[in-house]
């Protein structure tokens, strides 16, 4: 038995809901394809050469299907071969899409036994050796499509959102940032009146996303909490974001915990425009960089 998956890119966080909000987009995205063994075996395989470990234990998707193996108490094994083109810390959610592939595929194999949330909670675990932490904000849209909300990830409480119609401009600049060093630089504590402007945010973006009203989405996309100490991380963060704006974008951020970062828009044009400023932005500056234009995906892993 085998399955062939299409698993997307994602965008966590959308600016103001760190750790709690993350869409799908179409572009870029993983293939992976699973198989069922006999025997007990987990076995990894990439045909890309990003040198992503193979060793099922150290590997993303192979650390899910253990768990999953483990906890089921499964006879059967996986052979994993994954195309990746996500590419491994971008912020666009690469691990994530390794990991939610491996626990949508492995569920379909045993015959579709798992919930969405089940998966969730399996998939977690490849991020917790990605990042160090089981963050399921990439995860989530991954599995759910569209925008997703945690209300809660332990226990595990999804609130699916809506897709609103929009263009998705995405910059990856070749420069490093980990996502265990993004978090490590937060601080611990956050003042009362930033969390009373932050959750003002929230609560619009997630009511703009529902209403599909794009300009409270706009005025929603703002972090007074996370991106002020992360942009630092990121070469012409500000100058991205004013000219965005500018172009018309209706708002956007770090994606996840960077170094990409993205913009809505509207209309197609305006977010080809952008893609073409951003990219202009780092060759000035001599940063290779790659853009992607997309749109919110409302299905997130489909079967090809
Ligand atoms: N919510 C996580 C973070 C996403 O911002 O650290 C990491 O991709």
């Amino acid at each position: 038995k085998k399955v062939k998956l299409k698993v997307p890119a994602t965008i966590a966080n959308l600016v103001c809901g760190f750790d709690i909000l993350g869409m799908a987009i179409h572009e870029p995205f993983d293939v992976m394809e699973l198989k069922l063994l006999e025997t007990s075996e987990i076995i990894i395989r990439h045909t890309d050469d990003f040198g992503l470990p193979e060793e099922t234990s150290k590997n993303v998707a192979g650390k899910v299907l253990l768990k999953i193996q483990e906890e089921l108490n499964l006879k059967n094994g996986f052979e994993v071969i994954i195309h990746k083109k996500i590419k491994p810390g971008s912020g666009l959610g690469s691990s994530a899409a390794s990991a939610a592939g491996a626990a949508f595929g492995a569920n379909w194999l045993l015959g579709n036994i798992l919930s969405k949330e089940e998966m969730i909670y399996f998939a977690m675990f490849g991020e917790e050796l990605a990042s160090g932490v089981k963050h399921a904000d990439n995860i989530t849209p991954c599995i759910f499509g569209g925008i997703t909300l945690i209300k809660s990830s332990n226990p595990i409480d999804i609130i699916p959102l809506n897709a609103p119609d929009l263009f998705v401009t995405a910059i990856h600049p070749q420069v490093e940032v980990k996502t265990s060093d993004a978090r490590q630089i937060l601080k611990k504590n956050i003042l009362l009146k930033d969390a009373i402007e932050q959750w003002g945010n929230i609560a619009g973006l997630v009511a703009g996303i529902q209403n599909n009203d794009f300009g409270l989405i706009g005025r929603s996309l703002k972090d007074v909490i996370v991106e002020p100490v992360r942009s630092i991380l990121i070469p012409k963060f500000d100058e991205i974001k004013e000219k965005s704006l500018g172009l018309g974008a209706l708002g956007g951020g770090i994606s996840g915990s960077g170094p990409s970062v993205f913009m809505l828009s509207e209309n197609e044009k305006i977010s080809y425009e952008i893609a073409e400023m951003m990219k202009s932005v780092y060759r000035k500056i001599n940063i290779e960089s790659f853009a992607y234009v997309s749109k919110v995906n409302p299905k997130g892993i489909e079967i090809i």
